[in-house]
């Protein structure tokens, strides 16, 4: 077994070398090829390095192994690992973007054809899926996960997880286009406070295991091989050095038994946490809490010699550690073969397949929300004789479309907006003008604005691209104004006093405050970073070739003062009636409670008729379930499909419910003119949660439920107990 072999393999090595295992280090990916600095080299050779990351291409890393294979003792091959997010080389949405999909399967396939590229440039370990619950839209990293709600955030993290393994059952590994997932990061990333990246984190018990918990225990379910710490603190304990997450949490409650790679040095940052005198105190505190390999900060390899010797960490946790990688590099095959994901003739012919690059493209229609369409000034019909003008920084903008975390992807193969809609519509009666305008940065001011006015007054509708470089949203990115950038929002200002309709085409990577953009704009496409296909997927939804069906998974605020906002809250002791304000109510003076845009909304150049709620009976008792179901109607004049929504609220509890919860969604494909009844079952599982002992559990009452069209539609309403 591999058990056994692994055993037999750790009892041949010296400490050092197990030591070895536990160490990971970046190469930096130079022009020519990945490269190794000098300090690293020796730790290769010596064979004590158990994995790199940021090194990549089946030739270099087929060097690398060579290297590790016949200079280090016991020929223990290297894992590479790398961030391998949305995409390879071929991008897809960035992931916040694909869940607005809604669609599982897309997702699962876009993570398949990233392991399928990536594998063929040598890497077997990718550092996703980042499943971290965001309700923050200043935290730039919220683009990398799937939104603000546990249950769907779950379902997405089991489907991200199931496309990157490929696999069934653990013991597949070996499948050679097949890659380890890794759950990041534990626990509770995206609750910084004030959106800052790398902020503490100090939420209560209750909320970690209701809310951010969720999403990496499903990971678990989908068979995940790895986690990834985080860099914020938990209850005032880094999360490096965390038992409680790691060993109580982890590993004895929910029965991890995979391997756990911290975040970028985030054993030496402890030190700055003040949670550690120094290094070695650091070391020991993560080895200690339960984490297996050090990544980049050579805190392992450079104490845990020492700390052995003096007795504070046992060659027990050790051994362990060393098994946890040892049996995953069994389980990939690579002591079979330490370059079987090194084939030049398989790099070659795999990435970039015309397929995956088709994939991109309905990733990318499917992740763009319409966000408003008045008067259905959308779509922009080819045959109707119209002079458009281009305008923005976006336009024409080509490193953007990939978001931050893309980092092999080409930024250069990415099809721009101008590129999308010139190929669209060209030889039809729609005309082009474009101007610039300003730049996404704001560097160049206002000088190319009198040219924007110009162009844009010769013509008869605006579409204006904007939206944030891509440095602007991901990791150390984080924002306390969420507007478009203020040349950008000067420009529409100055647009919209021409009076000619404008389409504003959002490309950023987290809710924005458009709320000037809601008011002022008769149009906004929410296209995120939409990968390498960008234009044409944008180029698609405007002529309406594709009719929008995305949705967002992230509430858009009014402001950054309502921030936290997100469509699951509790109620308060004094709610207001949103139609009816008053005093002395939970309230803002200056703006309503709700947001800009709720979750689950998103428009269609269709519509849809909810009618006909029904339960199959008001009430349920242990063991019994009940179906609700509702006619959905395309009434309008495009084929289309709808995400159908499923929310409850729990009346009355011993530990308070939130006013709304997600229980279940359904993407249906409707004719124009067709209906369909669309049923959801409720059982035990949909009204369970966490009671005072934070245990599951499942009390008598009453319960509302809604179907319908965003977190925000009360029109269907029924009741249903539970006895
Ligand atoms: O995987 C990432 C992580 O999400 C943030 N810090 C760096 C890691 C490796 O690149």
């Amino acid at each position: 077994t591999i058990e056994n072999k692994v055993d037999s393999l750790l009892s041949l090595m010296t400490l050092e070398e197990k030591i070895g295992q536990m160490t990971q280090f970046a190469g930096q990916g130079a022009v020519t090829g990945p490269e190794i600095g000098d300090e690293f080299k020796a730790y290769l050779e010596k064979g004590l390095v158990g994995s790199m990351f940021n090194v990549f291409g089946a030739k270099g890393l087929r060097q690398l192994q060579e290297q590790a294979m016949e200079k280090s003792r016991l020929r223990i091959p290297i894992l590479f690992a790398a961030d391998v997010i949305h995409g390879y080389e071929t991008t897809f949405p960035m992931p916040l973007a694909e869940s607005c999909s809604w669609d599982l399967e897309l997702m699962e396939e876009s993570a398949r054809i990233a392991a399928e590229e990536a594998t063929a440039a040598g890497i077997s370990w990718t550092f996703a899926p980042m499943v971290d619950i965001s309700r923050d839209a200043r935290w730039g990293r919220v683009m990398e996960g799937a939104g603000e709600d546990p249950y769907f955030g779950s379902l997405v993290a089991k489907a991200r997880v199931r496309g990157f393994q490929g696999i069934e059952n653990y013991q597949d590994f070996a499948k050679p286009n097949t890659m380890l997932a890794c759950t990041k990061h534990f626990a509770a990333y995206g609750a910084a406070e004030a959106g800052r990246d790398y902020n503490t984190v100090d939420i209560s018990e209750r909320t970690l295991r209701e809310v951010y918990l969720p999403p990496y225990q499903a990971t678990l379910e989908a068979g995940v091989a790895t986690f990834m710490t985080a860099f914020n603190e938990v209850e005032g304990v880094p999360s490096t050095g965390n038992k409680y997450l790691y060993t109580d949490i982890l590993r004895e409650e929910w029965g991890f038994r995979g391997m756990v790679v911290t975040d970028y040095t985030a054993i030496n940052e402890m030190m700055a946490h003040g949670y550690a005198v120094d290094l070695a105190q650091a070391a020991e505190r993560a080895a200690n809490a339960g984490i297996d390999m050090d990544m980049n900060g050579a805190a392992y390899a450079e104490n845990l010699k020492g700390l052995v010797a003096s007795g504070q960490v046992s060659e027990t946790t050790i051994n362990r550690a060393a098994a946890r990688v040892l049996e995953l590099k069994f389980l990939l095959g690579l002591f079979d073969d330490p370059f079987r994901y090194m084939d030049e003739e398989r790099e070659r012919t795999v990435i970039g397949k015309p397929e995956f690059l088709e994939a991109a493209h309905r990733g990318a229609q499917r992740s763009m929300v319409l966000l408003k369409n008045e008067n259905n000034i959308l779509p922009l019909a080819k045959d109707q004789a119209k002079k458009v003008a281009l305008i923005g920084p976006m336009i024409q903008e080509r490193m953007s479309l990939n978001g931050e975390w893309a980092i092999r992807g080409d930024r250069n193969k990415s099809v721009t907006l101008f590129e999308g809609l010139t190929q669209k519509y060209k030889g039809s009666k729609v005309k082009f003008n474009y101007a610039k305008g300003c730049d996404l940065l704001g560097q160049e001011g206002t000088k190319g604005f009198a040219e924007a006015l110009r162009v844009a007054r010769q013509s008869d509708v605006i579409i204006f691209g904007g939206g944030e470089d891509f440095n602007w949203s991901g990791e150390a990115a984080s924002r306390t104004e969420i507007k478009l950038p203020a040349p950008q929002q000067d420009l529409l200002k100055a647009l919209k006093k021409l009076g000619k309709p404008i389409v504003l085409v959002a490309v950023n990577g987290r809710p924005l405050n458009l709320s000037w953009e809601d008011e002022n704009v008769d149009a906004i496409l929410e296209a995120w970073y939409p990968g390498t296909m960008a234009g044409h997927a944008v180029a698609d939804i405007l002529s309406g070739d594709y009719n929008p069906s995305a949705k967002l998974t992230m509430t858009f605020p009014r402001n950054v003062g309502q921030i936290p906002i997100y469509y699951n809250h509790k109620n308060t002791g004094r709610p207001l009636d949103p139609n009816n304000w008053a005093d002395y109510k939970s309230s803002y003076l200056d703006v309503p409670n709700s947001p800009l845009y709720p979750f689950g909304h998103g428009l269609s150049y269709t519509s849809y008729a909810y009618s006909d709620l029904e339960i199959s009976q008001s009430s349920f008792a242990k063991g019994g379930k009940i179906t609700a179901s509702v006619k959905v109607k395309n009434t309008g004049k495009y084929d289309g499909e709808e995400i159908v929504q499923l929310y409850i609220h729990d009346q009355v509890a011993s530990v308070t419910r939130p006013v709304k919860e997600l229980k279940g969604f359904q993407k249906v494909r409707l004719k124009k003119g067709e209906e369909q009844t669309v049923k959801f079952e409720i059982d035990e599982s949909t009204i369970t949660f966490l009671g005072l002992d934070k245990q599951p559990t499942v009390e008598a009452g009453t319960f509302d439920l809604w179907i319908g069209a965003s977190s925000a539609d009360e029109q269907n309403h029924i009741q249903f107990t539970y006895q």
